[in-house]
């Protein structure tokens, strides 16, 4: 019988898919993340067929060798995979796969929570009118901007950054810019209003949407490349009314340069909910009312967590009945 481990706690879906499968499966019994010696122990003893994996585990070639060669697959319970050694997998024949697709929506939807949250100021507002501050209806209180009509910039145009680019112009009449290693034109051939004008721009250059964009929002992967792709002087380049948005990869951001950006009112506002060297979070970023903070918690719906489990399962499954995996990571 096919042996899985899972290195935390998941939504019951995914257990059961595997199960249903045929699978044994083992939980990492303690609801924490495995530090990366637990991982190897668990798995140099277990001698597992597949690792169901999570984006806070560090997946290098010494987890691989402890996998062994019976270990087909690890499957990470995430779209993003930069978590995970790709050349390491590579050389040790191990499959990965991820979780696309299933996700889009949901993260889309709290990009633009956090979007109209720090446009609307939304948490400043909860947190006076609980502290009892409301003594009435003022003209000019707590004012804060609209997303309607304005440029969203979106930095990477795939799945995430599509999606917001379509309900941004579609249910808030925004003008979309994008910048992306590839121009879409198949997607601005969609992004046409009813009079047949554009609704979203390519941008040469991450700099011409900077300078432009009243809403920046982050839907890149983490690569070498896009390592601190806003730092200190892109930061500098966005209008001082303007708002970023990051539901990306924290490293992608220079969250020290953002920290002090906000502080000194470089730009308006920003809402991230992913962070540099997550669990910890910038303590600059912690006292300022003009950021809005949400831990990793983009994908984080009842419905969408079971299903990227399912799909985590079903790549899982594919791979030990000896097909290639739907969504395998190249
Ligand atoms: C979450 O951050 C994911 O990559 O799925
Ligand atoms: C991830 O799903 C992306 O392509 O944006």
């Amino acid at each position: 019988m096919n042996k899985i481990f899972v290195t935390r706690k998941i939504p019951e879906r995914g257990i059961g898919a595997l199960k249903k499968a045929g699978f044994a499966v083992e939980v990492n019994p303690d609801d924490k993340v495995l530090s990366k010696d637990e991982l190897v122990a668990w798995l140099k003893k277990g001698s597992y067929d597949a690792v169901f994996c999570l984006l806070t585990d560090k997946i290098d070639a010494d987890v691989f060798a402890a996998a062994g060669k019976q270990c087909k697959i690890f499957a990470n319970y995430a779209v993003g995979f930069d978590n995970i050694d790709l050349a390491a997998a590579k050389s040790a024949g191990m499959m990965v796969s991820n979780t696309p697709g299933v996700l889009t929506d949901t993260v889309a939807e709290h990009t633009f929570a956090l979007m109209l949250a720090i446009a609307h100021r939304v948490a400043e507002a909860d947190k006076f009118a609980k502290a009892g501050k409301y003594h009435g209806w003022e003209p000019m209180m707590l004012l804060g901007t609209d997303l309607s009509y304005k440029t969203v910039g979106i930095l990477g145009l795939g799945r995430i950054g599509s999606r917001v680019a379509y309900h941004a112009a579609k249910g808030f009449n925004a003008k979309v810019i994008y910048y992306d290693v590839k121009r879409n034109e198949e997607f601005e051939k969609e992004m046409v209003d009813l009079k047949g004008s554009p609704q979203a721009i390519f941008c040469e250059t991450p700099e011409l949407l900077l300078s432009q964009a009243d809403f920046v929002s982050i839907h890149v992967p983490l690569l070498p490349a896009t390592r601190h792709l806003i730092d200190a002087s892109r930061l500098k380049m966005m209008k001082p009314t303007a708002y970023l948005i990051n539901t990306s990869r924290g490293p992608i951001v220079d969250e020290k340069a953002l920290a002090e950006a906000l502080e000194n009112n470089i730009i308006k506002g920003a809402a991230i909910d992913v962070f540099e060297n997550e669990p910890a979070i910038e303590l600059g970023l912690i006292g300022l009312d003009n950021v809005i903070l949400t831990p990793h918690i983009a994908s984080a719906t009842e419905e969408t967590r079971s299903k990227m489990a399912e799909l985590a399962a079903e790549n899982i499954i594919a791979a030990l009945s000896g097909q290639l995996p739907p969504n395998l990571v190249k």
